[in-house]
Order: structure tokens, then sequence, then C-alpha cells
């Protein structure tokens, strides 16, 4: 069965480029985000691979670990790790998992048989520091994810684990966020000095409690 938000995201141990990890040893209290690619050696899976390696300062300032997987062999990632590097200016920094046994991908359902029963789709597995999924994607082989709404979901993620609080459609780090419906009108007060906007008895906003 697909795996569900709440749930425990899958242990395993494998060979990576950056050396055989177990990959809940390897999370330690880290978010982290595991996500597929189709394959090695394909056009937007590198510029996926780019955009990811560009973003790591972003992703060490929110303590997110990132590692990619595909069913390539690990000598296979290695030598288009350097076609990552020279073609989107960057230096990949982040493991890539070897998984040509299919461990890792049927753990995680990232072979999807009615659009491609051999390679894993573009699926993407946001963990928690408690190991628990906060959040899947799937997308197509044909479509390169936002890297950057991944950010944004950590933002969104971090901060609603501490504060009761949602954030709104579109919403960006430092913009407003909406008092969840079970805080009551008068707990408000006390819990968002910053100020309530009411405009519906069930849309409450406040300013990002934490900046
Ligand atoms: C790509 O990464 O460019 C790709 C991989 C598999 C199918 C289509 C595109």
């Amino acid at each position: 069965m697909a795996l569900r938000l709440g749930d425990i995201a899958p242990d395993f141990t494998a060979a990576t480029t950056e050396g055989t990890f177990r990959f809940h040893e390897w999370l330690g209290n880290s978010w982290g985000i595991l996500f597929s690619h189709p394959a090695d050696y394909t056009p937007v899976c590198t510029t996926e691979l780019g955009a990811t390696a560009r973003l790591r300062d972003e992703f060490a300032q929110r303590n997110v670990k990132v590692a990619a997987v595909s069913v390539d062999t690990l000598e296979s990632h290695q030598g288009w790790v350097g076609d990552i590097n020279e073609t989107q200016h960057t230096t990949v920094n982040f493991p890539i998992i070897a998984d040509p046994d299919r461990n890792v991908a049927t753990l995680y359902d990232m072979i999807h048989p009615n659009a491609d029963d051999k390679a894993t789709v573009r699926s993407v597995f946001i963990i928690g520091p408690d190991k628990k999924i906060k959040l899947t994607l799937t997308y197509p082989a044909s479509t390169g994810r936002n890297f950057i709404e991944l950010l944004r979901v950590i933002d969104s993620l971090q901060l609603t684990s501490k504060f009761r609080v949602a954030t709104p459609a579109d919403w960006k780090a430092g913009e407003d966020c909406i008092i969840t419906p079970a805080v009551k009108d008068e707990e408000a007060v006390t819990l968002f000095p910053k100020g309530i906007r009411r405009v519906k008895p069930y849309l409450r906003y406040t300013p990002q409690p934490n900046r």
C-alpha cells in the first residue's frame, strides 16, 4: 500500500555517492527530503539535481538533508555527477542512492507501472525529525519539479509544527498566517500578541509568530 502522511518513512541501507548509509541514522535529527528521478543521464533529471545542489545553503539553513534515488547503479550515478556539475554550474553535494535492485523504489512505491514499469517516477517525500512522512508529491517524468516550492513547504511545516497556525495559498515565509480553527478567539488574543485580523469567524490572520 502507498505510504501516507503520518506513516513512518521506511528505513533502509543503501550504497550512495557519499558512501553506504542507513537512512534513519543518516537523517539523525534533521528534516529530510527523499526524491526519485527516472534515470541518470537524462535531461530533466540533470537540471533537477543541479537545482537541488544550488540550494544547498537554503536546505542547510532549515536543517534539511536531501537524498536522491533512481534504479541506476552507483557507477552510473558517479559518472553522471560529473555531467551535472559541468552543465548545471554547481557541485552535487548530497547523496544519490543507487537502487538497481529496486529496494528503495519498492519501499516507497516509486515505480508506477502504468507510467513506466522499469523506472521510478518523480516522487518526493518530506520527512520530519520524528521520521514521519509530512508530504508526498508525484510528478510525471516529463515535468521537472520546483525545488523552491519544496523549501516553501518546509518553511510552512516547520512553522506549523511549532505554532497553532496554518499557511494560506501561495504563502511565503514572512507573510501572514491563518490561526487554526481549533483556537478559540479568547485564546487567540494571548497566543498571537502581534494582532489578529478577523475576516470571518473561521478566517483569522496573524503576522508570522516567529518573525
Ligand atoms: C528526463 O529526465 O529528461 C526524462 C527522464 C525520463 C523520461 C523523460 C524525461
